[in-house]
């Protein structure tokens, strides 16, 4: 078995925190397992609950629009959350739920090695970049650490709520393509 469908096994019987109980589908990852390129959010929504694959509700609606601006597909991509089991009643994830689902993300990423790590919104930035992430100030600069490149973007789903956010958010995503271009060429 590859080595991603061995972790996601394991993954499916994690017992780590109460969520797995109460979900009806994992979610817990999608795409090109060899991408340059992943996008991270926070955690599953009822959508991505119902179908088991992230991104999946009207926000990752976006995030595909988004991508297809760029000439991206989610083949060219992967996407995973933190949190790979849905709250209950799309609670916020409780820091201990991040933190027991945390380790799943990090062997995803040990797996995959992507170049480009780009956080979707504040939640995921907090985790990859600085605890004291400040969106609106600090999206679409760039860290370099434990040899990746990683940035934040708008969460999409707030950009669904205020979409006078877009202009930054298709920038962001432009230099993001940009980038990518750059490896595959280089
Ligand atoms: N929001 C997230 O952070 N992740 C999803 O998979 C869906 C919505």
């Amino acid at each position: 078995m590859e080595a991603m469908d061995a972790l996601r096994e394991e993954c499916l019987r994690c017992d780590k925190c109460g969520l797995g109980r109460t979900r009806t589908n994992l979610v817990f990852g999608t795409g090109n397992e060899k991408a340059k390129l992943m996008f991270v959010g926070e955690g599953p929504g009822e959508q991505e609950d119902l179908q088991g694959v992230p991104f999946v509700g009207r926000a990752g609606k976006l995030l595909d629009d988004m991508l297809a601006m760029f000439g991206l597909s989610r083949a060219d991509v992967y996407i995973a959350n933190i949190v790979k089991c849905r709250p209950p009643k799309n609670r916020d994830p409780l820091p201990e739920e991040s933190e027991a689902c945390y380790p799943w993300l990090e062997k995803q990423i040990a797996l995959i090695r992507p170049r480009l790590l780009v956080c979707l919104g504040r939640i995921a930035a907090m985790r990859f970049i600085d605890p004291h992430y400040r969106i609106s100030r600090e999206h679409g600069q760039w860290v370099e650490r434990d040899g990746m490149e990683i940035t934040a973007v708008y969460h999409p789903a707030a950009l669904l709520r205020d979409p006078r956010r877009r202009p930054e958010a298709f920038d962001d995503m432009k230099e993001i393509a940009r980038k990518l271009r750059e490896l595959s060429d280089g």
